[in-house]
């Protein structure tokens, strides 16, 4: 842990107080110049710290600093397999994960960050994630069930998703098929799986489940091309504070039940409860065909029925759909 990482935790511990520079320093053992150069950084990194003469520094009460000693705290009592790491700023949360994992980590590390500065969507797409706004976090797992399961890792993440954001916010979201959730319309909240192959027993060697939120509104806006398809759960006169933290808690204890159940497939009635597109419209994209069709179900495997205009009836395993609303 740097000197920064250490003052910040301090910070956050007394959150809303104020800690004089000489306290933070005789109790981390480090010199008053690199409590103030590391408090300096922390200010220009965006971390609301406020510096008061004879009375020291004090991290806003309001300040949504994601934290792992937070997380843990809101983490269910029975939930002991995960081993959570916290970055300030990284390339991709899932180039770290898979960094670990090829270094032969066990399963259950959930690499977290406040920034990612090469965010990855699907289909090779950039993910928008900037700093202190978004929670940006890869588990990584080393399924034991087969291949044809873990295919149900993508939609059981967005279910535990959707249910997190609904009990932390007390807003309503819905899940576009097949992994996207969404809020008001427009996505929130996307999910990128990333898997390798074990050459020895033929199955999967490991699985990083990689999820993005936008939590709260970015402070320059969502750039032009996302302002008209993205949201945040959290507009910028709402509440603050903690709100990360307790996010990621929700949606690892709702996806670790739903992976220890995975075979059982206990995600799925919310899943298609909470699935929008039935019924509705939409253009199925391969590729760059486009074809009309109306979405008749989503099945228990969780591929989406469609019927198209020429009356083929066809199950979609992935791909994309667009739905005009
Ligand atoms: C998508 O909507 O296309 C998927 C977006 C997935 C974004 C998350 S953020 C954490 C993890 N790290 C990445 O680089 N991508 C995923």
């Amino acid at each position: 842990m740097t000197n920064k990482d250490r003052i910040l935790s301090f910070l956050v511990k007394n959150k809303g107080s104020f800690i004089s520079g000489e306290q933070i320093a005789n109790t981390l053992s480090i010199s008053r110049t690199s409590v103030w150069k590391a408090i300096k950084s922390l200010q220009s990194e965006g971390y609301s710290i406020e510096a008061v003469t004879n009375k020291g520094y004090s991290l806003s009460k309001d300040t949504d600093v994601l934290s792992v000693e937070f997380i843990s705290k809101y983490i269910k009592d029975d939930i002991n397999e995960l081993r959570l790491e916290k970055h300030n700023s990284v390339s991709s949360t899932n180039n770290i994960a898979r960094e670990l994992a090829n270094n032969g980590e066990p399963e259950g590390i959930v690499v977290l960050a406040d920034k990612q500065t090469a965010g990855r969507g699907r289909k090779n797409r950039n993910y928008f994630s900037p700093a202190g706004t978004g929670l940006y976090m890869s588990i990584l797992l080393r399924p034991k069930f087969s291949i044809e399961y873990s295919l149900f890792l993508t939609t059981a993440a967005a279910t535990a998703v959707s249910i997190a954001i609904e009990k932390i916010s007390g807003k309503i979201t819905h899940i576009k098929w097949v992994n996207d959730v969404w809020m008001d319309g427009k996505k929130v909240s996307g999910i990128l799986t990333e898997a390798d192959l074990s050459m020895e027993n033929g199955g999967l060697d490991y699985v990083i489940v990689g999820i993005g939120v936008n939590v709260f509104e970015p402070k320059e806006g969502f750039p032009k091309e996302l302002s008209d398809i993205a949201t945040s759960v959290f507009k910028n006169n709402e509440t603050k504070g903690n709100i990360r933290n307790r996010l990621a808690a929700e949606i690892l204890n709702n996806f670790i039940y739903y992976y220890r159940n995975l075979e059982k497939k206990t995600f799925l009635p919310e899943y298609k409860k909470r699935s929008f597109i039935i019924g509705k419209n939409v253009t199925v994209i391969n590729n760059d065909n486009c074809q009309k069709a109306i979405a008749l179900d989503i099945d228990d495997n969780c591929h989406l029925i469609v019927k198209y205009e020429n009356g083929k009836i066809e199950a979609l395993s992935s791909g994309e759909i667009s739905i005009k609303l």
